[in-house]
C-alpha cells in the first residue's frame, strides 16, 4: 500500500483518489486538500479515465473531516487564514466541477469536511457503517453557504438545520432516507457494487452522462427553463457519434460502442 497521504490508482477507465491517513481517520490536512485539488484535476484531464472514485484507503473511515491539529497555525493570521479557506475551497471546486461521474465510496466516519467532500461528488454509495456528522457547532466554525447548500440541495433545509445546528451523527440507513447517502451496501458488497456502476457509466454514452451533469446543476443554481447551455447540449446530441451509434446499434439490435469524450 502507498505511504502518501493521498494518491491516484488507475484502473483502466476508473480513477479512484485514495484518502490515506488511516491512523488519523484521514482527517484532511493541509497537504491532502492540495493532493485533492491536483488529483481532481489530473483525473479530469486524463483522456483515458471515465469515472472517479473517492475512498477512503482501509475500513474505518472516509475523512474525519479537517485537521483540527493544523487549526492554530492555519487560522495564525487573517492571511493565513483565508489561504486555508482558499486551499479548501479548491479542492472541493476541482470535485465538485470536474466533468466526469464522481462517486463518494463511503465507509465508516465521514465527519465535518469529509462530509463536504463527499457532497462535492455524484454520488455517495455507502456500507452500513458510515456515519455522516457535520460537527461546526462543536467548535464554534461557521460553516460555508456554499457546502451549506450543498447539504440543504440535497436533505432539505429543515435536516440541513438540524444535522448543522445539533451536530447530530446520522447512520446510514438514515443517511439513504433523508438522501443524503444514494444508496447503501453491505460492506463486504460495498467495493464491487461501486466499481460495477462505475463499468456501467464507462460504457453508456459520454456525452449524455456530461449533459446530465451540466444540466443538473444549472437546475440548481436555479434555472427552470431551458438554458443557453441545456438547448445546445440537445441541439448538439443529433450531430454527435454517440446519437448516430445509440440509434444505430438499438436497430441492430446489438450493444453501442460510445466514442464521445
Ligand atoms: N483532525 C485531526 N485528527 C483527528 C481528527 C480530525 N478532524 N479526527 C480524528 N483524528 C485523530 C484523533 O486525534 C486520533 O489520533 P491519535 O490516535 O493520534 O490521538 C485518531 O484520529 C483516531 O481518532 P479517535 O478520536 O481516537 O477515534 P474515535 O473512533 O474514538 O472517534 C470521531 C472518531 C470521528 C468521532 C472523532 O475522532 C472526532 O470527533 N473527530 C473530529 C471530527 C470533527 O470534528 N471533524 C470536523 C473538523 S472541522
Amino acid at each position: 500500500m502507498s505511504q502518501q497521504p493521498i494518491y491516484l490508482r488507475k484502473q483502466g477507465e476508473i480513477a479512484e483518489i485514495v484518502l490515506n491517513r488511516p491512523d488519523k481517520l484521514n482527517a484532511l490536512n493541509s497537504e491532502v486538500w492540495q493532493g485533492i485539488s491536483q488529483l481532481a484535476i489530473e483525473a479530469a484531464e486524463d483522456w483515458e479515465v471515465k469515472v472517479v472514485i473517492l475512498r477512503g484507503a482501509t475500513e474505518e473511515a472516509f475523512a474525519a473531516g479537517a485537521d483540527i491539529s493544523e487549526f492554530e497555525t492555519v487560522h495564525a493570521s487573517p492571511e493565513s487564514a483565508r489561504e486555508y479557506d482558499r486551499l479548501i475551497r479548491a479542492a472541493y471546486d476541482a470535485v465538485g466541477s470536474l466533468n466526469k461521474p464522481t462517486i463518494a465510496m463511503v465507509r465508516g466516519v465521514c465527519f465535518g469536511g469529509g462530509c463536504a467532500l463527499s457532497l462535492c461528488c455524484d454520488m455517495r454509495y455507502v456500507d452500513t457503517t458510515a456515519r455522516f456528522c457535520i460537527p461546526p457547532a462543536r467548535l464554534g466554525i461557521a460553516y460555508s453557504l456554499v457546502e451549506t447548500k450543498r447539504l440543504s440541495d440535497l436533505v432539505g433545509p429543515s435536516r440541513a438545520k438540524e444535522m448543522l445546528m445539533g451536530a447530530r451523527v446520522i447512520e446510514a440507513h438514515e443517511a439513504v432516507e433523508i438522501g443524503l447517502a444514494t444508496r447503501l451496501f453491505q460492506p463486504e458488497g460495498l467495493d464491487e457494487a461501486t466499481h460495477a456502476f462505475a463499468r456501467q457509466l464507462c460504457d453508456l454514452s459520454q456525452f449524455t452522462i456530461r449533459a446530465v451533469k451540466s444540466i443538473v446543476e444549472e437546475i440548481l443554481d436555479g434555472a427552470a427553463e431551458e438554458t443557453e447551455t441545456s438547448q445546445r447540449l440537445r441541439v448538439e446530441a443529433f450531430d454527435g457519434p454517440d446519437y448516430l451509434e445509440g440509434r444505430s446499434a438499438f436497430l441492430e439490435k446489438r450493444p453501442p460502442k460510445f466514442t464521445f469524450r
